[in-house]
């Protein structure tokens, strides 16, 4: 497979290659490098941005001189490695004081504190030129149920959600807020588990119009769902505005593995959306093709970067599969006969009333209708081969 290039937009969390191993089972097996020099790193790998938690560049309790010389030397090496920021987060998960949520804790100061946060790290996203806000309330939720105000916590979400979205628009940044779902760990129970839930809160919101979804492939499959669909519904909706891709195997913890060293079908389908759309048209997704996964602890300093390379190779490789597979005459031909194409066709037709819908008669046999062959398995398996083969 070739080498990745820019146009490819292959983006990586630095906090993703610079995960030193810290388990709560073990400490490090890694030692840490500098920001940029993890964004040098990339940039040589072919990889087009980088992203990152304001507290991946400066520490948390960094004073102002600090903070600005840090973000004032990683953003000339990306510069310098052209490489574009194109996504910044928050990190309201780490320090204790995030212990019961940023915006959903029930202290209020709390909330008042974490919230003064995130309205900093937006000013710096823009500031950065990134397009992307991303927000993963990972200490959004409960361990017990009799612990919060439900009603409350959602309230106390949208407002905070409502409150940055408008900040973004006053002061007339080009950023779109990306919400990233997630059903559990580090809580027992995180408010927004799935890209449904977080599609239903973002419809009550004022200005929602900014507000759409980062979906992680391990997020979904940890609540056994299909991330493909997920990315479908998002698009129907307008709100896939960034992913989060990676490999998960099955109900376990967050493994954040390479993207395809999970669910590798999944992840094939995925990629056959993300590079032909859909088979009859219809929204697409053109942003950033983000990494968000772990080098394994068992890794060491060569392991990241072959992690890293995996994932954009593993990439490319399944693109080139997909658009093989769509290309292929044998699999248009299915894909007629399973009625792929007939599905684009509107239910009623057009101008149709219920009216004229209800009085119109229509010869069907149900009988000979529920006997019909589908052609789905002739299918997927054609997808197998294509993949496999
Ligand atoms: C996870 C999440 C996080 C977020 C990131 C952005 O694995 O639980 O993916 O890594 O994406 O922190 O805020
Ligand atoms: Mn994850
Ligand atoms: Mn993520
Ligand atoms: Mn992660």
């Amino acid at each position: 497979v070739r080498a990745p290039e820019k146009s490819d937009k292959f983006s990586f969390g630095l906090w993703t290659i610079g995960w030193t191993g810290t388990d709560p089972f073990g400490p490090d097996t890694r030692p840490a490098l500098e920001p940029w020099e993890y964004a040098e790193k990339l940039a040589e790998l072919g990889a087009w941005g980088i992203t990152f938690h304001d507290n991946d560049v400066y520490p948390f309790d960094a004073d102002d001189a600090t903070r600005s010389e840090r973000i004032d030397t990683l953003k000339k090496a990306a510069e310098a490695s052209g490489l574009v920021i194109e996504m910044v987060t928050t990190n309201t998960f780490s320090h204790p004081v995030f212990k019961d949520g940023g915006l959903t804790a029930n202290d209020r100061a709390v909330r008042r504190f974490g919230l003064r946060k995130v309205l900093r790290n937006v000013d710096l996203a823009a500031e950065l030129g990134a397009s992307t806000f991303v927000m993963w309330g990972g200490r959004e939720g409960t361990e017990y149920d009799s612990s919060k105000d439900l009603h409350a916590a959602h309230q106390r979400y949208a407002e905070g959600l409502d409150t940055v979205a408008a900040h973004i628009k006053e002061q007339g940044y080009d950023l779109r807020i990306a919400l990233e779902p997630k059903p559990n760990e580090p809580r027992g129970d995180i408010f927004l588990p799935t890209i449904g839930h977080a599609l239903g809160l973002i419809a009550t919101l004022e200005h929602g119009d900014i507000v759409g979804l980062n979906p992680e492939v391990g997020h979904e499959q940890m609540a056994n769902l299909n991330y493909t669909h997920g990315l479908a519904q998002a698009l129907q909706a307008g709100k896939l505005f960034h992913i989060d891709l990676n490999g998960q195997k099955g109900l376990k913890y967050d493994q954040d593995l390479v993207f395809g060293h999970g669910d590798l079908l999944s992840a094939f389908f995925t990629v056959d959306l993300l590079v032909n759309g859909f088979p009859n048209g219809g929204p697409t997704y053109d942003g950033p093709i983000h990494f968000d996964y772990k080098p394994s602890r068992t890794e060491g300093m060569e392991g990241i970067w072959d992690t890293a390379k995996a994932n954009m190779e593993t990439y490319l490789l399944l693109a080139e599969k997909a658009r093989a597979f769509r290309a292929d005459p044998q699999v248009q031909e299915t894909m007629k006969a399973a009625g792929i194409f007939e599905l684009g066709v509107p239910t009623l037709a057009q101008g149709e009333s219920v009216a004229d819908f209800l009085a119109a008669e229509e010869e069907f046999d149900a009988e000979a209708s529920g006997a019909r062959e589908t052609y789905f398995v002739r299918l997927y398996q054609q997808a197998l081969a294509h993949l496999i083969g």
